[in-house]
Formats: C-alpha cells, sequence, structure tokens
C-alpha cells in the first residue's frame, strides 16, 4: 500500500496539500499523529508532504527534487569543459525536445538552459517520480536565475513515452532524447541512487527508435553505459562521451 502523509507539526497548508495529493492519486491521507516508524515499514512507499516540497520515501531512501546534478554541469561548461549531451544536442535555441526518460529532470534543466525560444516536454512513467519532480520544478527556487528560467520551458508528464509518442503525430518535436536506466548501474552516482528503487526498468528496442525517428525532425540522441548492450544493438551515426565516467550519448539522424 501507498500512502501520502505529512513532516511532524505540520501547517494547515501542507495538511490541505497532503490530503489533496492523496485524492489526485487515489491513495489514502494519513495524520502524521498516527503513524509510528514501525507503521511506515509496511507500506511500499509514502509521500510526506514537508514544509517547502514533497518527497517520497522506501526504506532508508528518500527521493526529493534538486537540480545539483546541472547546476555542477554548467558550472563546467562555463569553465571550458565539454558537456557531451550539450555537444550531441547541437543547439539553435529554438528547438522543441521531448526528453522521453525525465528522471530527476537534471538534464532536461541543463538542455532547457541552452534553448533562447525553445522548450522541453518530459516524460516519465514512474508516478512517485513524477510528483516529486513536477512538484519541485513548480516550487523549487535556485539562487542561480538561470537554473530558475530553465525550469520555467519544461513541461512534464506522467506517461509511458511508448504510448506517448505513439498518440503524437510525425515530426512534431525537433529531437528525442532518451536516456533509459543503464544496464550496468553507476553506483557511485550519488544523484541517482535515490531515484533508483522507484524507476522504471526498460529496455530499448528498434521498433522504440522508429517511432522516437518518426516523431523527431532532427535527430535522436540516447545515452548509455559503455558496458551496456545498448549501443551494439542498436548502432547511432555518433557516438560522443567520456571514457573515464563510461557514459556515451548516440545521435541518430533523421534522414
Ligand atoms: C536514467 S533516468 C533519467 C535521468 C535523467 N536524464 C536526469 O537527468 O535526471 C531514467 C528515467 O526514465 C524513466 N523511464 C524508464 N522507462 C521509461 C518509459 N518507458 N517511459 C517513461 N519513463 C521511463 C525511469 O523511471 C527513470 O526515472
Amino acid at each position: 500500500m501507498v500512502i501520502v502523509t505529512t513532516s511532524h507539526n505540520p501547517s494547515k497548508y501542507q495538511v490541505d496539500r497532503a490530503s489533496a495529493l492523496a485524492k489526485d492519486l487515489k491513495i489514502p491521507y494519513v495524520n502524521r499523529k498516527e503513524l509510528k516508524s514501525a507503521d511506515l515499514e509496511q507500506f511500499e512507499y509514502y509521500y510526506v508532504v514537508e514544509k517547502g516540497r514533497i518527497t517520497v520515501k522506501f526504506k532508508n531512501t528518500t527521493l526529493f527534487f534538486h537540480p545539483s546534478t546541472a547546476k555542477v554541469r554548467m558550472r563546467n561548461i562555463k569553465n571550458g569543459f565539454k558537456d557531451y549531451l550539450i555537444e550531441a544536442l547541437k543547439l539553435n535555441g529554438k528547438e522543441l525536445i521531448l526528453d522521453t526518460t525525465f528522471g530527476l529532470g537534471s538534464e532536461a534543466i541543463l538542455m532547457a538552459a541552452f534553448l533562447s525560444e525553445g522548450k522541453v516536454i518530459g516524460i516519465e512513467a514512474s508516478t512517485p517520480i513524477y510528483v516529486v519532480v513536477s512538484h519541485g520544478l513548480k516550487e523549487y527556487r535556485a539562487k542561480e536565475e538561470w537554473v530558475n528560467n530553465a525550469m520555467r520551458k519544461i513541461e512534464v508528464y506522467n506517461d509511458n513515452f511508448r504510448s506517448f509518442i505513439f498518440r503524437q503525430e510525425s515530426e512534431s518535436f525537433d529531437i528525442v532524447y532518451c536516456d533509459p536506466m543503464f544496464e550496468n548501474p553507476v553506483y557511485k552516482s550519488s544523484s541517482m541512487n535515490p531515484l533508483r528503487p522507484f524507476a522504471l526498468y526498460e529496455t530499448l528496442n528498434e521498433e522504440d527508435i522508429d517511432q522516437m525517428l518518426r516523431v523527431a525532425r532532427k535527430k535522436v540522441v540516447l545515452k548509455a553505459h559503455g558496458k551496456d548492450t545498448l549501443f551494439d544493438r542498436i548502432k547511432p551515426d555518433i557516438v560522443m562521451g567520456s571514457r573515464k565516467s563510461g557514459v556515451l550519448y548516440g545521435v541518430i539522424f533523421k534522414r
């Protein structure tokens, strides 16, 4: 069972939000006062409406929204280092990008920061990840104005990209991006670890790539780990990335 509760000593606003979230998700709202730590262990996972954010908890893992990876990558770019995702995208700033595997939205925020007029549509199949991240995008206020601007250029939907793409007309996005969970997880990636228990693990197949190419006007960009089988099964036109981290980006151009 999955429930919604609040942090301890909640304000009326938190209680109202938690009740509304529970109603939206069609799951029970439970008053925090009525919950003992032992009770919490019986749930599959549970949402906590805290003061300025919504988190989701599973055993010792807490998932919450934070754009820290985007900030680190932007700092590196400003310091003159290559970011292979941004290199692979080659943006003119006006693109409509479909991010089919939104996750924490870190890469979507980075991409959106390079769009002066375009935007990013994000798709996330996992409901708990979607809830945490979609509320985070609306509520999180960064000290860095570029992060706030980038977040405003993103729309995110709770759906499986397969059914979402199936409903889209051909060539309705400039670029389609897909970053499925690696077959070989990088556990030292501390930003990804809280996401793992809630994520969907699905392997991309040729039919997925055909559908992505159908809805793309320019190209499909895929991310994989060097040890994964993805780029053996699906051969991109170009592969770029860092040998050190093993993280690769493959570009398939629309013909
Ligand atoms: C590796 S993470 C993406 C990380 C993301 N690029 C970021 O910067 O935070 C992969 C995400 O895709 C989601 N996912 C996997 N298969 C999916 C599918 N078929 N449709 C939509 N989302 C999917 C997972 O639940 C997970 O959140």
